[in-house]
């Protein structure tokens, strides 16, 4: 499964980048919003750091205006994959950003069946947000589930990106699901690392290392 980092905070791509464990990126109006500056030099900077998939979403709302939003963020960089929300004139901007030859994220996935028509589409990610599922009362990883069973039935090439992550079980379980990909801020990125038993232990066999060497003298 494949790790993506939902952020717009240049620093903390390149502090996973550092790590070699980085596939791609993920943004979106917010999280570059609160970034402040210039965003496109920000998302030249994430595409130069990652040099994986960094996902720029358009803020129009009509399809014609979506269209002309994706194709000027695809020239930023190669790596840029247009995002666009699920609606009716998301799916036809994804229709023809796709048959262009851009790579393009379906964004706001609540449901299967937006998943299927965002396939049908040719979107290269669908992204089921999880969290604001559990948010609700449901439990978000069932849409999961659902969309991974459904892709496999048909072969679809589109992956299913699990976003709107909020703890290491939710990637947890998006992996035995067999989810193709994971966005997730870097602080719940960060929890996949801790583990207190992995601290205590460590500190054991440094001491015991060092009380060893002593010993020697
Ligand atoms: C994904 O692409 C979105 O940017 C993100 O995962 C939304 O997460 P949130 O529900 O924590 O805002």
């Amino acid at each position: 499964m494949k790790l993506f980092v939902d952020t717009g905070n240049v620093k903390e791509v390149e502090a996973l980048a550092a790590i070699g464990i980085l596939d791609g990126v993920t943004t979106n109006p917010t999280l570059l919003a609160k970034e402040g500056g210039d965003y496109r030099r920000i998302l030249a900077r994430i595409c130069e750091t990652v040099k994986g998939p960094v996902s720029a979403e358009v803020v129009a709302t009509d399809a014609a205006g979506m269209i002309r939003e994706g194709r000027d963020l695809a020239t930023l960089d190669p790596h840029i994959v247009v995002k666009v929300p699920f609606t009716r004139d998301g799916v036809e901007a994804c229709r023809m950003l796709a048959s262009e030859g851009a790579r393009v994220n379906v964004t706001l996935i609540f449901s299967a069946p937006q998943a299927w028509l965002a396939a049908k589409a040719g979107a290269a990610y669908v992204s089921p947000f999880v969290g604001r599922l559990d948010d609700i009362g449901t439990t978000g990883m069932n849409l999961v589930r659902e969309i991974v069973d459904i892709f496999d039935n048909f072969e679809y090439l589109t992956e299913v990106l699990v976003a709107s992550v909020r703890n290491p079980i939710h990637i947890v379980e998006a992996a035995r699901m067999g989810a193709d990909v994971v966005t997730a801020p870097a602080a719940v990125i960060d929890q996949c690392f801790k583990h207190p038993l992995t601290d205590i232990g460590l500190e054991r066999f440094l001491k015991d290392w060092e009380k060893a060497q002593a010993a020697r003298v």
